[in-house]
């Protein structure tokens, strides 16, 4: 599975529809995009926690009015001819790639919006239909274990993935079969993968996507340990070196 990183981050600015649009020109199987939510309860896309980075304003997500945040500019800081790009929110980008791609959706600092697993399945449910939310190529992934599991007694149905930043080599067997009794997706930095690991993981019937490959040389050990998918700003890299292998 090639999965084009906030879109096609290398080509486009991050989490914008020009970005997600980019991403399936680039034949990727799945969008990966950050979430927050704004003052008035909107679920937005977009990596900070505050809008400065990427867009023309300043200050907290949660600060803004969805109303506020699209006077925003989303795309200019990337290049001139992406200005007038704005901040999608979640539903937009679901209503427009749903049975197209794949979406794989992080939730970004879950302790600054209280319920936000509550309003995601919400969401999903009305937009997927709950029955169908297990083969929607829907995903939803954290860094955070204990909001999967508050997710998954929400709804059982959402596919759900764990990011992780260290300790996966040395972890116990306890550990994985608590993680892998609710997620399907192990998806670990990828300087942590090794072909020993993915074998692991795989032996609990999880999949293995690691994150986040900016350049062609690290796809070749990333392929022979035999993930399931790649992260990464440029999806053609990924397509370009499955069709020549
Ligand atoms: O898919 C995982 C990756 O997106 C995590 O890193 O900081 O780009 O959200 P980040
Ligand atoms: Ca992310």
């Amino acid at each position: 599975m090639v999965v084009a990183h906030r879109g096609a981050a290398g080509y486009a600015p991050e989490n914008t529809m020009a970005a997600f649009y980019k991403a399936k020109e680039l034949k990727a199987d799945y969008i990966e995009l950050d979430i927050q939510i704004t003052k008035d309860g909107e679920i937005v896309v977009i990596h900070d926690q505050k809008v400065d980075r990427t867009t023309n304003g300043v200050g907290e997500v949660k600060e803004f009015t969805y109303r506020e945040l699209t006077k925003l500019d989303a795309g200019e800081w990337f290049h001139t001819k992406f200005r007038g790009e704005k901040i999608p929110t979640l539903k937009q980008v679901i209503s427009e790639f749903y049975g197209q791609m794949g979406i794989l959706i992080e939730i970004k600092h879950p302790a600054l919006y209280p319920g936000i697993e509550q309003k995601l399945a919400t969401l999903l449910s009305e937009i997927v239909g709950e029955d169908n939310l297990s083969e929607s190529q829907i995903i939803v992934q954290s860094f955070d274990f204990e909001l999967l599991q508050r997710l998954n007694q929400i709804s059982s149905n959402i596919p759900l993935g764990l990011l992780v930043k260290y300790r996966v080599q040395g972890i116990s067997k306890a550990q994985l079969k608590d993680w892998t009794s609710i997620v399907q997706y192990i998806n670990p930095n990828k300087a942590l993968i090794t072909k020993k690991l993915v074998k692991k993981i795989h032996s609990y019937k999880v999949k293995v996507i690691p994150y986040t490959v900016r350049d062609k040389k690290s796809i070749n050990g990333l392929v022979n340990a035999e993930v399931d998918g790649i992260v990464t700003d440029y999806p053609d890299y990924i397509v370009d070196f499955m069709i020549n292998r």
